[in-house]
């Protein structure tokens, strides 16, 4: 009967293509091939028209088996494949959680920002409040109310950037003591650090680089209150056992006016390499704020007296962590940057 060799004829075709199929999309593919809406065996099922009507019956059961054997067969398939694909995946994700993590790449503090926070923890420590003035100052911030007016031979001493006449880069956080004192009664006790700029470019200088300042003022304050609080920033920063010793100085801001050491924290004062032999090495400069400074900033320097300090922030890293060139203090070179991590 032809219809059963029909019918045959497609299951072996049906079974010649499922040998190779492993993919479950393939599989729907020839699914649509056969049972599709134009595929053999619905066209074949189309052909019930012309079968006569005593054959129908028979024919159509034969046809409904078929197709309903078929589907089953490729439903089966299908569930089969579907299982190997999942199984697949699951093994592709899976994480081997006893594989070696990727090191995290952490950061570091800036020497510099390393030596500020560390400054500013231990001057807060004695009261002191931070001020951070602006980096473009009035000549009169800068210079003249710092008892420096515009024909002072000190303002050689700092080569100046001038924005217009009267504008300038600061040269030095000496600036803020005038906005502080102008804004504050005594006692006043702040610390303010901030980046300054001179016309100067070798290896120990900079045209921009950090300060940090220092100012009290209060009733009674000498420069005992002064080299006290010296000793115990030089402990502090440079090792217990440090001392200072201050040396006259010149500073128009301040009168009498020092320069401070401290004790060679390398040798211990007997004299090396980095204290040039003399067992003293400079750290910054002192001195007790001069009374025309505090008179121009309505401070009556007949009740209130004051010191002030001022060190380079670059010099105190360079000292203490060894640095020899202050030009790797601007390149960012992480090679540099990565030894002070903590
Ligand atoms: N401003 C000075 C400079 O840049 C440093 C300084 C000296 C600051 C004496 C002070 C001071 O407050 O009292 O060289």
């Amino acid at each position: 009967m032809e219809i059963h060799e029909k019918i045959k004829e497609i299951e072996a075709k049906i079974s010649e293509s499922l040998k190779n199929v492993k993919l479950s999309k393939h599989l729907q593919e020839i699914k649509m091939k056969f049972l599709g809406k134009t595929g053999e065996i619905s066209e074949l099922m189309k052909g019930m028209r012309e079968v006569p009507p005593e054959k129908k019956r028979e024919v159509g059961q034969l046809l409904n088996d078929f197709r309903t054997r078929t589907e089953k067969q490729f439903d089966e398939l299908n569930a089969k494949l579907k299982e190997k694909e999942l199984e697949a995946r699951y093994a592709a994700e899976t994480i081997d959680v006893t594989m070696p993590a990727k090191k995290a790449e952490s950061g570091s503090f800036h020497p510099n920002t390393l030596i500020r926070n560390e400054l500013v923890s231990i001057f807060s420590g004695m009261g002191f409040e931070v001020f951070e003035g602006p980096e473009i100052e009035n000549d009169y911030y800068n210079f003249t109310a710092l008892n420096t007016p515009k024909d002072h031979p000190a303002r050689d001493m700092q080569d100046t950037f001038y924005l217009a006449p009267d504008l300038l880069l600061r040269t030095q956080t000496s600036a803020g003591q005038i906005r502080v004192m102008e804004n504050k009664k005594p006692p006043i006790k702040i610390l303010s650090p901030g980046k300054v700029y001179r016309s100067d470019d070798d290896a120990t200088h900079s045209p921009m680089f950090s300060q940090m300042e220092g100012l009290v003022v209060d009733k009674g304050i000498t420069l005992c209150d002064l080299k006290g609080m010296l000793d115990e920033f030089a402990r502090k920063v440079f090792g217990e056992g440090v001392k200072t010793r201050l040396r006259p100085s010149y500073f128009p801001f301040t009168e009498p006016s020092v320069e401070v050491d401290v004790s060679c924290f390398e040798c211990g004062g007997k004299g090396c390499r980095l204290c040039k032999g003399t067992g003293w090495i400079e750290v910054l400069g002192a001195g007790m704020v001069n009374r025309r400074v505090l008179e121009g900033c309505g401070v009556d320097p007949d009740v209130y007296s004051g010191f002030a300090f001022g060190m380079g922030i670059e010099r105190i890293a360079m000292l203490k962590y060894g640095i020899n060139n202050m030009k790797l203090l601007f390149e960012g070179d992480t090679r540099f940057l990565k030894q002070f991590k903590d």
